[in-house]
């Protein structure tokens, strides 16, 4: 399947997905070391971390070592010449002299549409702000599909940031196109922007609410986020909505018995531990599926897989 630049969700189609996810079956071994590969030998990986990250950063290196392949790049702009004014268009041009495929994490929304507009080689979105966070959303696909057997259904209610948490944003429009049901909960500050909400509902049953147990009644999946401090212009603002959803055991035992919690992470109080070895936690699982998943996107995009 020939596709270059990962930038947002909307540019894969759902064939497209669902081959990404055949493959992501197949690195499954690999990812957990069981197997050794070195499909990408010779290759190299260029991580390029504008912002804070653990999960993206690791499992793409995670993916691209497993493969074979070679990783450079930063996790602290502070060490770049960044910090001398360099663009981002010319970063992004060194990067491509020195890799095969780029990996950009950036907190301007916008910003890796704009980095795969100089680059030759494929970018890959790891995040642009509040925008979009496309390789996550693929990965929150595969554990749902590993989890609950389809997408199609599904009762899906996004809990939290929903103005700033890009992996709702992603993720709700993919969602949707499978046929999923969706609710937002979230703070009236904090409600889905109204553009994706308007965007989804032309095709898609969606239910708003701010009360998370009225949601959790029904919900076949429970997708928490974290409210975003980074992004708050206000930090008052952020203190009125800060706490406001905890996910715990109480609240979990009044809905379906097989209902699974998941999030992107890091989470900080929006879920209780208890939760964690509970029957249904999932987002450990969901962030370790990020490594198959990874793995499956660095094959396709350098044209190792079809
Ligand atoms: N899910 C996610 O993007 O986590 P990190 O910020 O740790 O990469």
């Amino acid at each position: 399947m020939p596709f270059d630049h990962v930038v947002s969700i909307n540019d894969f189609s759902n064939e497209e997905i669902m081959h990404v996810f055949e493959i992501a079956e197949k690195m499954l071994p690999a990812a957990r070391g069981e197997t050794a590969s070195d499909l990408l030998r010779g290759k190299i990986l260029a991580t390029l971390f504008f912002e804070p990250s653990t999960r993206t950063r690791l499992s793409f290196e995670s993916a691209m070592n497993r493969l074979g392949g070679n990783v450079i790049g930063f996790s602290d702009p502070s060490g770049t010449s960044f910090v001398k004014g360099e663009t981002l268009a010319d970063t992004i041009r060194m990067a491509e002299a020195y890799s095969d495929v780029i990996v950009l994490r950036h907190p301007r929304e916008g910003a890796a549409r704009l980095a795969s507009r100089f680059s030759n080689k494929p970018v890959l979105n790891a995040g642009d702000g509040a925008g979009q966070h496309p390789t996550q959303t693929l990965l929150d696909l595969f554990t749902i599909i590993h989890e609950k057997g389809n997408l199609q259904d599904q009762n899906v209610v996004l809990v939290g940031d929903l103005k700033y948490g890009r992996t709702v944003h992603s993720l709700a429009y993919a969602l949707t196109r499978f046929g999923a049901e969706l609710t937002f909960v979230s703070p009236a500050q904090l409600r889905m922007p109204d553009e994706i909400t308007s965007d989804l509902s032309q095709t898609a049953t969606i239910h708003q609410t701010e009360s998370l147990e009225d949601a959790v009644n029904d919900a076949d999946v429970v997708y928490v986020t974290r409210i975003q401090k980074e992004r708050f212009p206000d930090p008052a603002e952020y203190l009125q909505v800060a706490g406001a959803y905890r996910v715990d055991l109480k609240l979990l035992e009044q809905g379906k018995s097989d209902v699974i919690v998941m999030h992107p992470l890091p989470r900080v109080d929006e879920i209780a531990p208890e939760v964690d070895h509970s029957k249904y936690s999932s987002y450990f699982t969901q962030a370790f599926n990020g490594v198959p998943v990874r793995m499956a996107l660095l094959g396709l995009v350098t044209g190792v897989f079809e």
